[in-house]
Protein backbone atom coordinates (compact mmCIF):
# COMPACT_ATOMS: atom_id res chain seq x y z
CA UNK A 1 0.00 0.00 0.00
CA UNK A 2 1.70 3.37 -1.24
CA UNK A 3 1.67 5.78 1.64
CA UNK A 4 -0.29 8.74 0.83
CA UNK A 5 2.67 11.71 0.95
CA UNK A 6 1.25 14.22 -2.02
CA UNK A 7 -2.06 15.61 -2.00
CA UNK A 8 -3.56 17.33 -5.16
CA UNK A 9 -6.41 19.32 -5.09
CA UNK A 10 -8.76 20.31 -8.04
CA UNK A 11 -11.12 23.41 -7.48
CA UNK A 12 -10.52 26.26 -5.36
CA UNK A 13 -13.81 27.42 -4.43
CA UNK A 14 -15.58 26.72 -1.15
CA UNK A 15 -14.88 23.34 -0.58
CA UNK A 16 -11.76 22.80 -2.41
CA UNK A 17 -10.19 25.73 -0.59
CA UNK A 18 -10.70 24.34 2.69
CA UNK A 19 -9.76 20.61 1.83
CA UNK A 20 -6.43 22.26 0.76
CA UNK A 21 -5.94 24.21 4.02
CA UNK A 22 -6.59 20.88 5.84
CA UNK A 23 -4.29 18.62 3.87
CA UNK A 24 -1.48 21.51 4.22
CA UNK A 25 -1.75 21.58 7.57
CA UNK A 26 -2.25 17.90 8.24
CA UNK A 27 1.77 17.69 6.94
CA UNK A 28 0.98 16.80 3.43
CA UNK A 29 2.41 18.45 0.17
CA UNK A 30 -0.48 19.57 -1.37
CA UNK A 31 -1.22 21.07 -4.74
CA UNK A 32 -4.43 23.08 -5.49
CA UNK A 33 -5.62 23.65 -8.88
CA UNK A 34 -7.71 26.19 -10.46
CA UNK A 35 -8.59 27.53 -13.51
CA UNK A 36 -6.96 31.18 -13.69
CA UNK A 37 -4.49 32.56 -11.87
CA UNK A 38 -7.01 35.43 -10.08
CA UNK A 39 -9.19 32.26 -8.80
CA UNK A 40 -6.04 30.89 -7.47
CA UNK A 41 -4.76 33.74 -5.84
CA UNK A 42 -8.53 34.22 -4.44
CA UNK A 43 -8.06 30.68 -2.73
CA UNK A 44 -5.29 31.42 -1.36
CA UNK A 45 -6.29 34.76 0.70
CA UNK A 46 -9.57 32.87 1.69
CA UNK A 47 -6.89 30.02 3.22
CA UNK A 48 -4.48 32.56 4.50
CA UNK A 49 -7.41 34.44 6.46
CA UNK A 50 -9.02 31.37 7.95
CA UNK A 51 -5.60 30.19 9.07
CA UNK A 52 -5.41 33.50 10.39
CA UNK A 53 -8.39 33.63 12.06
CA UNK A 54 -7.35 30.28 13.54
CA UNK A 55 -4.27 31.85 15.14
CA UNK A 56 -6.91 34.85 16.66
CA UNK A 57 -9.09 32.15 18.48
CA UNK A 58 -5.79 30.49 19.85
CA UNK A 59 -6.10 27.36 17.85
CA UNK A 60 -3.74 27.67 15.43
CA UNK A 61 0.06 28.99 15.90
CA UNK A 62 1.54 30.93 13.92
CA UNK A 63 4.42 28.09 12.89
CA UNK A 64 1.82 26.08 12.05
CA UNK A 65 0.67 28.64 9.52
CA UNK A 66 3.32 29.12 8.22
CA UNK A 67 4.47 25.92 7.88
CA UNK A 68 0.90 25.05 6.34
CA UNK A 69 1.53 27.39 4.11
CA UNK A 70 4.78 26.62 3.15
CA UNK A 71 3.55 23.07 2.08
CA UNK A 72 0.71 24.45 -0.14
CA UNK A 73 1.08 25.50 -3.67
CA UNK A 74 -1.17 27.14 -6.18
CA UNK A 75 -1.22 25.93 -9.65
CA UNK A 76 -2.99 26.59 -13.07
CA UNK A 77 -1.60 23.62 -14.82
CA UNK A 78 -3.06 20.55 -14.04
CA UNK A 79 0.02 18.72 -14.94
CA UNK A 80 1.52 19.84 -12.10
CA UNK A 81 -1.18 17.01 -10.28
CA UNK A 82 1.08 14.16 -11.83
CA UNK A 83 3.35 13.91 -7.99
CA UNK A 84 0.32 13.19 -6.34
CA UNK A 85 -0.55 10.08 -4.57
CA UNK A 86 -4.15 11.09 -4.20
CA UNK A 87 -6.67 13.47 -5.97
CA UNK A 88 -9.44 15.02 -3.97
CA UNK A 89 -11.96 16.86 -6.98
CA UNK A 90 -13.76 19.72 -5.31
CA UNK A 91 -15.26 21.57 -8.66
CA UNK A 92 -18.66 22.26 -10.07
CA UNK A 93 -21.59 19.59 -9.42
CA UNK A 94 -21.60 19.05 -13.42
CA UNK A 95 -20.59 15.17 -14.20
CA UNK A 96 -19.62 16.17 -17.88
CA UNK A 97 -17.40 19.14 -16.26
CA UNK A 98 -15.87 16.41 -13.77
CA UNK A 99 -15.46 13.25 -16.05
CA UNK A 100 -12.96 15.57 -18.52
CA UNK A 101 -11.47 16.39 -15.37
CA UNK A 102 -11.09 12.57 -14.45
CA UNK A 103 -10.09 11.61 -18.03
CA UNK A 104 -7.14 14.32 -18.53
CA UNK A 105 -5.91 13.38 -14.87
CA UNK A 106 -5.87 9.50 -15.72
CA UNK A 107 -3.68 10.16 -18.26
CA UNK A 108 -1.61 12.77 -15.82
CA UNK A 109 -1.55 10.33 -12.90
CA UNK A 110 0.97 7.30 -11.73
CA UNK A 111 -1.58 4.17 -11.41
CA UNK A 112 -1.22 4.48 -7.74
CA UNK A 113 -2.88 7.39 -7.49
CA UNK A 114 -6.36 7.67 -5.67
CA UNK A 115 -9.17 9.83 -7.84
CA UNK A 116 -11.21 11.25 -4.93
CA UNK A 117 -14.86 13.39 -5.92
CA UNK A 118 -16.52 15.69 -3.34
CA UNK A 119 -19.23 15.67 -5.11
CA UNK A 120 -22.80 15.63 -2.95
CA UNK A 121 -24.85 13.51 -5.27
CA UNK A 122 -23.21 12.21 -8.38
CA UNK A 123 -23.00 8.53 -9.02
CA UNK A 124 -19.25 7.76 -8.01
CA UNK A 125 -19.34 4.91 -10.22
CA UNK A 126 -20.42 7.67 -13.27
CA UNK A 127 -17.13 8.99 -12.49
CA UNK A 128 -15.43 5.59 -12.22
CA UNK A 129 -16.36 4.78 -15.70
CA UNK A 130 -14.86 7.72 -17.16
CA UNK A 131 -11.72 6.63 -16.13
CA UNK A 132 -9.49 3.27 -16.82
CA UNK A 133 -8.83 3.30 -12.62
CA UNK A 134 -12.52 2.10 -11.87
CA UNK A 135 -10.89 0.32 -9.00
CA UNK A 136 -8.89 3.32 -7.80
CA UNK A 137 -11.97 5.71 -7.67
CA UNK A 138 -13.29 6.81 -4.43
CA UNK A 139 -16.04 9.62 -2.90
CA UNK A 140 -14.28 12.04 -0.44
CA UNK A 141 -17.39 14.06 0.80
CA UNK A 142 -16.28 16.77 3.04
CA UNK A 143 -18.70 19.45 5.27
CA UNK A 144 -18.64 23.18 4.73
CA UNK A 145 -16.83 24.46 6.55
CA UNK A 146 -14.14 21.98 5.94
CA UNK A 147 -11.25 23.36 8.59
CA UNK A 148 -14.22 23.35 11.43
CA UNK A 149 -16.69 20.27 9.89
CA UNK A 150 -15.31 16.71 11.27
CA UNK A 151 -17.20 14.35 8.77
CA UNK A 152 -16.18 12.94 5.72
CA UNK A 153 -18.22 10.21 4.03
CA UNK A 154 -15.53 7.82 2.35
CA UNK A 155 -18.02 6.45 -0.48
CA UNK A 156 -17.41 3.21 -1.78
CA UNK A 157 -18.96 2.08 -5.69
CA UNK A 158 -19.47 -1.39 -6.76
CA UNK A 159 -16.26 -0.99 -8.80
CA UNK A 160 -14.01 0.29 -5.54
CA UNK A 161 -11.30 -1.89 -4.14
CA UNK A 162 -10.99 -2.75 -0.70
CA UNK A 163 -7.71 -1.31 -0.74
CA UNK A 164 -8.99 2.00 -2.30
CA UNK A 165 -11.63 2.10 0.24
CA UNK A 166 -9.03 1.38 3.29
CA UNK A 167 -6.54 3.85 2.24
CA UNK A 168 -9.05 7.51 1.88
CA UNK A 169 -10.40 6.07 4.84
CA UNK A 170 -7.11 6.44 6.70
CA UNK A 171 -6.29 9.82 4.41
CA UNK A 172 -9.40 11.38 5.86
CA UNK A 173 -8.08 10.48 9.81
CA UNK A 174 -4.84 11.40 8.75
CA UNK A 175 -6.67 15.31 8.12
CA UNK A 176 -8.07 14.79 11.68
CA UNK A 177 -11.95 14.21 10.45
CA UNK A 178 -13.82 11.51 11.44
CA UNK A 179 -14.76 9.42 8.86
CA UNK A 180 -17.98 7.36 7.77
CA UNK A 181 -18.91 4.66 5.63
CA UNK A 182 -21.68 5.33 3.26
CA UNK A 183 -22.91 3.45 -0.13
CA UNK A 184 -22.49 5.44 -3.21
CA UNK A 185 -26.45 6.52 -3.45
CA UNK A 186 -27.16 9.69 -4.74
CA UNK A 187 -26.81 11.98 -1.29
CA UNK A 188 -25.07 9.16 0.51
CA UNK A 189 -25.90 9.47 4.39
CA UNK A 190 -26.27 12.81 4.90
CA UNK A 191 -27.45 14.92 1.82
CA UNK A 192 -30.26 12.17 1.64
CA UNK A 193 -31.79 13.47 4.89
CA UNK A 194 -30.48 17.05 4.81
CA UNK A 195 -31.75 17.96 1.52
CA UNK A 196 -35.60 17.39 1.62
CA UNK A 197 -35.89 19.42 4.71
CA UNK A 198 -34.01 22.84 3.75
CA UNK A 199 -36.18 22.35 0.52
CA UNK A 200 -39.29 21.94 2.47
CA UNK A 201 -37.89 25.18 4.54
CA UNK A 202 -38.20 26.69 1.00
CA UNK A 203 -41.55 25.27 0.46
CA UNK A 204 -43.05 26.50 3.56
CA UNK A 205 -41.94 30.21 3.15
CA UNK A 206 -43.82 29.41 -0.57
CA UNK A 207 -46.85 28.42 1.24
CA UNK A 208 -46.63 31.94 3.54
CA UNK A 209 -46.20 29.45 6.51
CA UNK A 210 -43.59 31.83 8.56
CA UNK A 211 -40.99 34.15 7.19
CA UNK A 212 -37.69 33.45 6.99
CA UNK A 213 -36.26 34.64 9.97
CA UNK A 214 -39.45 32.56 12.16
CA UNK A 215 -38.10 29.58 10.09
CA UNK A 216 -34.81 30.21 10.94
CA UNK A 217 -35.55 30.56 14.71
CA UNK A 218 -38.07 27.74 14.99
CA UNK A 219 -35.33 25.44 13.83
CA UNK A 220 -32.55 26.71 16.47
CA UNK A 221 -34.56 26.94 19.12
CA UNK A 222 -36.96 24.02 18.74
CA UNK A 223 -35.21 21.27 17.11
CA UNK A 224 -31.32 22.24 18.74
CA UNK A 225 -29.72 22.85 15.55
CA UNK A 226 -26.89 25.54 15.66
CA UNK A 227 -28.28 27.53 12.42
CA UNK A 228 -31.80 27.91 10.36
CA UNK A 229 -32.47 26.08 6.84
CA UNK A 230 -32.37 29.77 5.11
CA UNK A 231 -29.05 30.71 7.05
CA UNK A 232 -27.50 26.75 6.29
CA UNK A 233 -28.73 27.62 2.18
CA UNK A 234 -27.14 30.40 2.02
CA UNK A 235 -24.13 29.29 3.50
CA UNK A 236 -23.87 25.90 1.20
CA UNK A 237 -24.84 27.70 -1.87
CA UNK A 238 -27.70 28.20 -3.39
CA UNK A 239 -26.99 27.08 -7.21
CA UNK A 240 -25.40 23.88 -5.17
CA UNK A 241 -28.25 23.10 -3.22
CA UNK A 242 -30.35 23.59 -6.93
CA UNK A 243 -27.66 21.42 -8.52
CA UNK A 244 -27.58 18.41 -6.01
CA UNK A 245 -31.43 18.78 -5.56
CA UNK A 246 -32.07 17.83 -9.60
CA UNK A 247 -29.71 15.20 -9.29
CA UNK A 248 -31.48 13.47 -6.32
CA UNK A 249 -34.94 13.77 -8.26
CA UNK A 250 -33.17 12.77 -11.12
CA UNK A 251 -32.30 9.72 -9.19
CA UNK A 252 -35.90 8.96 -7.13
CA UNK A 253 -38.40 10.35 -8.61
CA UNK A 254 -39.76 11.75 -5.86
CA UNK A 255 -41.37 14.78 -5.28
CA UNK A 256 -39.28 15.16 -1.71
CA UNK A 257 -35.74 16.04 -3.94
CA UNK A 258 -37.77 18.49 -6.64
CA UNK A 259 -36.41 21.79 -6.52
CA UNK A 260 -39.00 24.40 -5.76
CA UNK A 261 -39.57 26.79 -7.89
CA UNK A 262 -38.37 29.62 -6.04
CA UNK A 263 -35.20 28.12 -5.55
CA UNK A 264 -34.67 27.73 -9.27
CA UNK A 265 -35.89 31.30 -9.56
CA UNK A 266 -33.45 33.31 -6.62
CA UNK A 267 -30.66 31.27 -8.88
CA UNK A 268 -31.74 32.06 -12.45
CA UNK A 269 -30.67 36.22 -10.35
CA UNK A 270 -28.02 34.78 -9.14
CA UNK A 271 -28.57 35.03 -5.65
CA UNK A 272 -26.30 32.04 -4.59
CA UNK A 273 -26.24 32.85 -1.10
CA UNK A 274 -22.80 34.16 1.20
CA UNK A 275 -20.71 33.88 -1.90
CA UNK A 276 -23.21 35.88 -4.20
CA UNK A 277 -23.43 38.66 -1.53
CA UNK A 278 -26.91 37.82 -1.30
CA UNK A 279 -29.67 34.87 -0.81
CA UNK A 280 -32.36 34.73 1.47
CA UNK A 281 -29.98 37.16 3.57
CA UNK A 282 -28.46 40.14 1.97
CA UNK A 283 -24.85 39.90 3.16
CA UNK A 284 -23.67 44.02 2.41
CA UNK A 285 -25.40 44.76 5.30
CA UNK A 286 -24.14 43.88 9.21
CA UNK A 287 -25.94 42.12 10.39
CA UNK A 288 -27.32 40.67 7.37
CA UNK A 289 -30.91 41.30 6.97
CA UNK A 290 -33.45 39.40 5.36
CA UNK A 291 -33.93 39.66 1.34
CA UNK A 292 -36.77 41.19 0.31
CA UNK A 293 -37.79 38.56 -2.08
CA UNK A 294 -41.48 39.99 -3.18
CA UNK A 295 -43.20 36.81 -1.49
P1 LIG B 1 -17.60 26.55 -5.78
O1 LIG B 1 -18.42 27.06 -6.91
O2 LIG B 1 -17.39 27.39 -4.57
O3 LIG B 1 -16.12 26.18 -6.33
C1 LIG B 1 -15.86 25.45 -7.49
C2 LIG B 1 -14.50 25.91 -8.00
O4 LIG B 1 -14.03 24.99 -8.97
C3 LIG B 1 -14.54 27.30 -8.67
O5 LIG B 1 -13.62 28.15 -8.00
C4 LIG B 1 -14.10 27.01 -10.11
O6 LIG B 1 -13.28 28.02 -10.65
C5 LIG B 1 -13.30 25.73 -9.93
N1 LIG B 1 -13.20 24.90 -11.14
C6 LIG B 1 -14.15 24.58 -12.04
N2 LIG B 1 -13.63 23.75 -12.97
C7 LIG B 1 -12.34 23.53 -12.63
C8 LIG B 1 -11.27 22.76 -13.18
N3 LIG B 1 -11.45 22.01 -14.28
N4 LIG B 1 -10.08 22.79 -12.56
C9 LIG B 1 -9.88 23.52 -11.45
N5 LIG B 1 -10.85 24.26 -10.87
C10 LIG B 1 -12.07 24.26 -11.46
O7 LIG B 1 -18.22 25.13 -5.41
P2 LIG B 1 -18.15 24.32 -4.02
O8 LIG B 1 -19.29 24.71 -3.18
O9 LIG B 1 -16.77 24.40 -3.50
O10 LIG B 1 -18.46 22.83 -4.53
C11 LIG B 1 -17.48 22.05 -5.17
C12 LIG B 1 -17.88 20.58 -5.09
O11 LIG B 1 -18.02 20.21 -3.72
C13 LIG B 1 -19.22 20.24 -5.77
O12 LIG B 1 -19.12 18.96 -6.33
C14 LIG B 1 -20.19 20.25 -4.60
O13 LIG B 1 -21.31 19.45 -4.84
C15 LIG B 1 -19.32 19.68 -3.51
N6 LIG B 1 -19.72 19.99 -2.13
C16 LIG B 1 -20.17 21.25 -1.80
C17 LIG B 1 -20.56 21.53 -0.49
C18 LIG B 1 -21.01 22.90 -0.09
O14 LIG B 1 -21.45 23.07 1.06
N7 LIG B 1 -20.95 23.90 -0.95
C19 LIG B 1 -20.47 20.50 0.56
C20 LIG B 1 -19.90 19.25 0.11
C21 LIG B 1 -19.59 19.01 -1.19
Amino acid sequence: MTDIRTVGVVGGGLMGSGIAQVAAQAGFTTILREVSDALGQRARVGIEKTLDRGIERGKVTTQERDAALGRLSITTQLGELRTCDIVVEAIVEDLEVKNALWKELDGICPPHTIFASNTSSLTIAAMAAATARADRMVGLHFFNPVPLMRLVEVVRTVTTSEETFDRAFEFARRLGKEPIAAKDNSGFVVNLLLIPYMLDAIRALEHGVASVEDIDAGMRLGAGYPMGPFTLLDFVGLDTTHKIAEIMFDEYREQRYAPPPLLKRMVLAGMYGRKSGKGFYDYSQDPPRVNELGL
